[in-house]
Order: C-alpha cells, then structure tokens, then sequence
C-alpha cells in the first residue's frame, strides 16, 4: 500500500493512473487529497470504482487526520503531491499557499517521523517519503545561464515558490535530523490530461474552443520546459524504486519552448483537428495582456543526474506529448464540464479582469 497525497489533482491523478497500470493493480493506493477547487475525484473515478484507489477527503495540516490514514492504511510509501500550485493565485492570496505547502508539509513530517519511528528496522530501512516539488525553488534563469542542476542555489520568485522550497527545505531537514527516508523531486512543467484549465496550455486548448482571447502574459517570450505528464510519473515511479535516500532529483526533458511557441503550436493543431467555423485562424485570438508580476524568465532543467543514476528518460517529445494533450481536451468534455464551476469562472474574472 502508498500513500499518495494531492492524488486527484492534475499530476497525482495521473500518477494514480499510471501506478495502477504499472503495477497491473497489484499494490493499492490511498488517496488523501482535501478536494480543493483543484482537486476532483472524476481524474480518479475508475480507479476507485475498481477499488486499486481509496479516498480520504482531509487536509494534510489536519494532524489527526493523517495519524489515523498511517495507522488504518500502514503505507510503505508516502508519495506527496498534496499543494497550492498555481503562480497567479499565489500573488492574489498567498495565504492557502504557506498553509499547505508549509504548514502542511510540516504536519505530514511529523506524523510521518511518528509512524516511521515506530517501525521495525526493516520496515523503517525500506520506507520512503517521496516529495513531489518544482523546478521553481530555483528561480529564473536569462538565456545563457546554465540549466538547473541538484545543487543550484535556491532563490524563489513568487509566494507559490518561496513556499514549495520552505517544504523542501523542511524535508531536507527532516532526513539529516532524523534520518526519515526521503527522496525529492524537483521538475519542471507539466502538460497532458486533466490539467486544470488555470494553467497556460489547457486554458489555451479551452478558450480557443470557445473563441475567446488567448491571453499571453508580457511579450511571451518567457520560456518552459516541457514535460508530458505520464513522463513525470515514470520518473517518480523510477525515483521511488531506485533513488537513494536523502538525495534530490531534478526531472525534466530537455524541451525548452517560448510561451508564444507553445500557444502558436496549439493553435495549428487546432486548426487542423478542429477547423474554425468562420475559416480564421486560431492564432488570430492570441491576445498580449500586462505581466504577470514577477514573472521568471526561463526555466530549464539539468536531467543529468537521473539519467545516469536512475536510467529515466522522457518517453514523449513535445511535439507528440502536445498532440496527446489536445486530442484530450477535445474527447474529455464530460470532464472539462466537472471542473469549471462558478469559482473556477470567478478565477478567470479574477485574473484576467484588471489586466490591459
Ligand atoms: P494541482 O493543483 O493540480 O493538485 C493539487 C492537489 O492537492 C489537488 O487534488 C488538491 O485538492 C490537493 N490539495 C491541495 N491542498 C491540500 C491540502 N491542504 N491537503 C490535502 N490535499 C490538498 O497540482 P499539480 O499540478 O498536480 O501539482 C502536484 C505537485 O507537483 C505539487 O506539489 C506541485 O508543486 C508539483 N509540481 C507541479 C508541476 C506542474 O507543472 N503542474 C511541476 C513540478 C512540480
Ligand atoms: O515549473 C514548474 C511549475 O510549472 C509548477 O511548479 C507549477 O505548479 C505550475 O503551475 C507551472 O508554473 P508556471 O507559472 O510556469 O505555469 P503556468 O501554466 O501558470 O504558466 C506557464 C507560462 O505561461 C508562464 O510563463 C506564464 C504564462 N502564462 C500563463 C497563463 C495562465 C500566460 O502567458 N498566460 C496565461 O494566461
């Protein structure tokens, strides 16, 4: 049994799915996800259905909560996605966000270290805590600064980042101390299935469909690395497997691409999939709207280290992973139905409003 916290959000659903195939449901998993706006049980339904997946609806700061799913469950693995994710909700409220990435992570730790510390020397030798973490505690490169690498100095941009590398550093801290069993992550960004449409590439897909303006922050020339989704969960699983305790892991693959790149390449599938009724192009919507406030310029990362120690490599490009993607979106309107309610269009209001 693992435990995978945040799994009915974007990545750690897909997580959910991919441990189930690869592991051909022979170890369960349990879910313990709050179910924010961001969190939605449909990513997850068949595997819950099945009953490969079970699912606490609880807060990770929520102590008790925690005691109890270790106690019942007595998971090999924690495996913890749980987060605020979103940049652009950071700088609107950045309080959600030190309450779960921080105040959270701490209280998973140490009912974790409770769990662990009662364990016997075998179980505790095998035990691991897996924390899922990004590419942005390292903050922003210009065009010829090498990439990321485990040892980059940390220097976090955005409420969002500041309080994914206080977690970090909270893990870090909690292996040298006391010897809990951690392994980190550190990628960059993902795209694929049921990625929740605030982000720039379903939020793209999805406003495009509907004709609306395709807001591109600044000049759009910032510039992401890519990773399909189903890549990232391979590298977890992989880390998981083969990662040695304490170390750190930066994921990526090697896809670096400038925001208009990827807006114009989404467009032109679009175009080809999904023809405009009045015969325009898509990227006649692409619309520049002001900056978003502190805005890192680009991210790269160096995915040396788990190459070689662990054997990972992406399997998709960005140009079959982005086809996937958008093939997707336009098969899954059910799903794209169960996430957009009435907040999720107070957001849009919200963000997108004041902006010139
Ligand atoms: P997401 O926002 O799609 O999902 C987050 C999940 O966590 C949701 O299911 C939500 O309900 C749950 N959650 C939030 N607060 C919680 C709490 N207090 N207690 C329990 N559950 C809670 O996020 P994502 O994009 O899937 O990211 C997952 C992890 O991967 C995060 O830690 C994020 O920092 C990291 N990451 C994301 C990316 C990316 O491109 N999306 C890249 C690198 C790393
Ligand atoms: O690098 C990993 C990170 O990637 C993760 O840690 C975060 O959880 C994840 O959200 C993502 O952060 P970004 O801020 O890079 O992703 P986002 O999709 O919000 O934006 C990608 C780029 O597109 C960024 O340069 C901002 C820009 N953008 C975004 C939106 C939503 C736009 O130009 N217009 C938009 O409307």
């Amino acid at each position: 049994m693992i435990l995978i916290t945040g799994g009915a959000g974007f990545i750690g659903g897909n997580f959910v799915h991919h441990w189930c195939e690869r592991q051909a449901g022979a170890e369960p998993v349990v879910v313990f996800d709050k179910l924010t706006y961001a969190g939605n049980p449909h990513t997850i339904a068949p595997q819950l259905k099945s009953g490969q997946a079970t699912l606490i609806q609880a807060d990770i700061a929520d102590r008790e909560a925690v005691r109890q799913a270790l106690a019942q469950y007595q998971p090999r693995a924690i495996l913890h996605f749980a987060a605020e994710s979103h940049v652009d909700r950071s700088i609107h409220g950045p309080g959600e966000f030190i309450h779960t990435n921080m105040v959270g992570t701490f209280s998973l730790l140490e009912e974790t270290r409770a769990y662990w510390s009662a364990m016997s020397e075998a179980d505790k030798a095998a035990f691991r805590f897996l924390h899922v973490s990004t590419d942005e505690v390292y903050g922003s490169l210009s065009d010829t600064d090498p990439a990321f690498s485990e040892t980059t100095a940390y220097a976090p941009n955005s409420p969002y980042s500041a309080s994914k590398a206080g977690s970090d550093h909270l893990v870090r801290a909690y292996h040298h101390t006391y010897g809990l069993p951690t392994l980190t992550t550190n990628c960059s960004n993902n795209y694929g299935p049921y990625h929740f449409p605030e982000k720039l590439i379903p939020l793209m897909i999805l406003n495009a469909l509907e004709g609306k303006p395709l807001p591109v922050y600044g000049d759009g020339l910032n510039i992401r690395d890519w990773l399909f989704v189903r890549d990232h969960c391979e590298a977890i699983c992989q880390v998981l497997e083969k990662g040695r305790s304490g170390e750190v892991y930066n994921v990526g693959g090697i896809n670096e691409i400038k925001n208009i790149d990827v807006v114009n390449t989404i467009c032109a599938i679009l175009d080809e999939l999904r023809p405009r009724a009045d015969g325009k192009p898509y990227a006649s919507l692409i619309t520049y709207v002001t900056d978003r406030p502190g805005h890192d310029r680009r991210y790269a990362i160096d995915p040396r280290k788990i190459q070689s120690e662990i054997g990972w490599t992406p399997a998709e490009t960005f140009a079959s992973g982005i086809r996937k993607t958008v093939q997707w979106f336009l098969d899954n309107t059910e799903w794209i139905d169960t996430v957009r309610s009435g907040g999720y269009r107070d957001w849009i209001a919200q963000n997108y409003g004041g902006r010139a």
